[in-house]
């Protein structure tokens, strides 16, 4: 059968990944930035996964103020990379696993989440920095990847307590896919930003290691966070952090940490990053 072995969290500021693009990895700026994702780097190719499910944000690429999904999950058998501005990321298309991704739709949807099913779409940095960050620069990403986009964009997104249900609801429709496949799952987003107005700037190293501490051991208390509170404390971008719940409610109730990382800045982002494996109960 397949299971969901590991959960792997990370920002996905779009700077690291002209850093990634541009060769400036080792520069003063970025090399504490980097310098965190290398044992997880070690840790991925060694777990070597057969398809990663990334719990992702669109930022008005693929989507717009014209369709808002709140789940939309990608069911292709490749995505294209997104034209931000300038011009797609070099990096390679991302290859999708349509079998899995059509099951988790159906188990998922029967279990009472109204997913939407996406054919097409092209990805931002909201799903390749985080496969940069993860897996360097190769010809090809080493495995498929099945694209899960949150709404987190546009007000209302989902609340922490659904992403984490809907965590809860990919888990089981995972372990009832036949193959034996290995899957790590992908929260990525955050930390505290805000990217306009007045507190444009704002980070909040406080608020964003009690979230790594809940999100470790007490998910259900980090899922009760309220909309405003991601607002308040870690900034109008913030709230990509639901996502990040989406992955911890995958995986099982008692988490083994292997990785932790959080460095202020980059860009204008609290960067945070956390590897998670399964436990048996
Ligand atoms: C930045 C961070 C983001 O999450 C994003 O989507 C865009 C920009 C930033 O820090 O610059
Ligand atoms: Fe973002």
């Amino acid at each position: 059968m397949a299971e969901i072995i590991a959960g792997y969290a990370s920002s996905h500021v779009p700077a690291i990944g002209v850093a990634i693009d541009q060769g400036k990895t080792g520069e003063n700026y970025w090399q504490p930035v980097f310098a965190g994702y290398e044992a997880s780097r070690k840790w991925i190719a060694e777990q070597n996964p057969d398809v990663i499910i990334m719990v992702y944000n669109d930022h008005a690429t693929a989507f717009s103020l014209e369709m808002i999904p709140t789940f939309a999950l990608g069911c292709a058998a490749e995505f294209a990379i997104a034209d931000e501005g300038w011009g797609p990321r070099p990096v390679p298309k991302v290859v999708g696993h349509p079998e899995l991704a059509w099951h988790i739709a159906q188990s998922v949807i029967l279990d009472e989440f109204d997913l939407t099913i996406v054919n097409q779409m092209e990805v931002d940095h909201g799903l390749t920095v985080p496969l940069s960050l993860a897996f360097g620069q190769p010809e090809a990403w080493p495995c498929p990847v099945i694209p899960l986009a949150v709404n987190v964009v546009q007000y209302p997104p989902p609340t922490g307590h659904r992403c984490l249900q809907l965590g809860r609801a990919i888990r089981k429709a995972v372990a009832s896919f036949g193959p034996d496949l290995k899957v790590v799952i992908f929260g990525t987003g955050g930390m505290s930003h805000q990217l306009q107005a007045e507190r444009a700037g704002l980070i909040n190293a406080d608020f964003d290691n009690r979230f790594l501490d809940l999100l470790v051991n007490d998910p259900e208390a980090a899922a009760a966070i309220p909309h405003v509170d991601y607002l308040r404390e870690a900034g109008s971008e913030g709230i990509e952090l639901v996502m990040w719940l989406v992955m911890r409610g995958a995986l099982s109730p008692d988490v083994r940490q292997i990785h932790r990382h959080y460095h202020v800045p980059a860009s204008n982002t609290a960067v945070g990053h956390l590897v998670l494996e399964n436990q048996p109960a």
